[in-house]
């Protein structure tokens, strides 16, 4: 790792694990990985070539790149047995219910031939989660509306390849916009990894127990769900429209004085971070991709935009917000530009999963691959009943 990192005492006691994969500085508002900054992965980079950093550390020269696609788009279809397991959901489940289901089912399929401990299983298991995942989600997603299956296409992009999925129909083919496709996989980057955050920790702790990788992800996939972490982008969008649905703009005063309000139990979704006490950088990146993918399609008033960089305005200048070190998280334009892309509200927390996929093997593949690793036991401080003793059921 070149170069040291310093951290105070009390910060170290509070550190789960060491890790040499992506670094935060909350306070500055600095994403490297592996010491890349954000800012020129999402710009110079596409969300493979990220993949290969997270995965192997280092950024792929021209021929690993090819070898790299190559293997991952040659793992994008899922066993045929995978349409009967999404039979079995209701037809209006939430995307993120299907996918939780979805992804433990693959471990059927590779439990019996994958040796987490052994190196090159959990380098299979990381192209396959890669690669499966957007077919996955396309999958649920066409469940939903009752259209057919598409089938992945390897000689496209892999971004390409997942709209072609989700938007195309056997009756007419969907020829991706170049602007929107590197926008979906710009947002897969800005996804792509984020330390130790809730998600990340709970595979670990799942994985550590020597599970196979696909159940280890399912659990990463379930907490994500979560509005307090991946739910968010969702929440977000939901916020946004509530608001213009109450008056828009002219409403927002009201809206950010009901979120000051503790009472009131709403909260700017979007807005706040565990570790960035400064301005999340994925979310100016999202915002400036929320400009180009809206001005690709005309959509340069499009009312939710103007009405979160109003939100965000007035929230940056607000003494509660500026008091508490609130500022746009990744998932505050995220919503914006998947909805502009044409993907559905409830779809964005499994587009959030997807990307975030290579994260949380690359964090697993790390902590099984350190020979020190043990099983993850954390421990309480207990605050309950002293001893006591039974009494007969007539005494109690
Ligand atoms: C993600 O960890 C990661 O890295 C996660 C993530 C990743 O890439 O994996 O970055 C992805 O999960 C981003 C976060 C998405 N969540 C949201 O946008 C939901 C809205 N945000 C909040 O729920 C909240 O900000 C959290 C959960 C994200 C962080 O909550 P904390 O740690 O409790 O925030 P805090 O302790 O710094 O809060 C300080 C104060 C508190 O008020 P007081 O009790 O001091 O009066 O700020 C308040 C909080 O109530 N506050 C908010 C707020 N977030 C915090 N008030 C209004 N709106 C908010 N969004």
């Amino acid at each position: 790792q070149t170069g040291k990192f310093t951290y105070d005492p009390g910060f170290l006691s509070t550190a789960s694990c060491n890790s040499t994969i992506t670094y935060i500085d909350g306070d500055k508002g600095e994403l490297l990985y592996r010491g890349y900054p954000i800012e020129q992965l999402a710009v110079n980079c596409d969300y493979l070539e990220t993949c290969y950093l997270l995965l192997y550390g280092e950024l792929p020269n021209e021929s690993q790149k090819a070898d790299f696609e190559d293997k991952v788009m040659h793992h994008t279809m899922v066993n045929e047995q995978m349409q009967f397991f999404l039979r079995g959901f209701r037809r209006d489940a939430h995307p993120m219910a299907v996918m939780t289901g979805l992804v433990g089912a693959l471990s059927s399929f590779y439990h019996d031939s994958t040796d987490i401990n052994n190196p090159e299983h959990r380098e299979i298991s990381a192209i396959r989660l890669i690669a499966k995942m957007p077919t996955l989600v396309a999958m649920a997603y066409k469940y939903t509306i009752g259209q057919p299956y598409i089938y992945p296409q390897n000689n496209l992009s892999y971004a390409g390849n997942f709209m072609r999925m989700m938007f195309a129909t056997p009756c007419e083919d969907y020829k991706p916009n170049d602007v929107l496709v590197r926008a979906m996989d710009r947002i897969f980057t800005l996804h792509a990894d984020h330390e130790q955050n809730a998600s990340t920790s709970t595979v670990r702790l799942c994985g550590s127990s020597g599970t196979n990788p696909f159940a280890a992800i399912a659990a990463g996939v379930a907490c994500l769900w979560g509005p307090a972490h991946g739910g968010a982008n969702e929440a977000c969008l939901n916020m946004l429209t509530d608001i213009q649905k109450q008056g828009g703009v002219a409403r927002i005063g009201e809206f950010v004085s009901k979120v000051k309000d503790k009472n009131s139990g709403v909260k700017l979704m979007g807005f706040g971070h565990r570790v960035y006490k400064n301005y999340d950088p994925r979310a100016k990146l999202m915002r400036e991709t929320c400009h180009e993918v809206l001005g690709e399609l005309g959509l340069q008033n499009d009312p939710l935009f103007a009405l979160a960089m109003e939100l965000e305005k007035i929230a940056l200048e607000d003494e509660y917000f500026v008091a508490r070190k609130l500022y746009p998280n990744v998932d505050f334009y995220s919503g914006i530009v998947q909805r502009a892309i044409g993907i559905p509200v409830p779809l964005f927390t499994a587009i959030f999963a997807l990307a975030r996929t290579v994260g949380w093997i690359a964090q697993l593949n790390e902590m099984i691959g350190d020979p020190e690793y043990k099983i993850g036991r954390p421990r309480q401080l207990f605050v309950g009943a002293t001893p006591r003793d039974v009494k007969p059921i007539a005494q109690r």
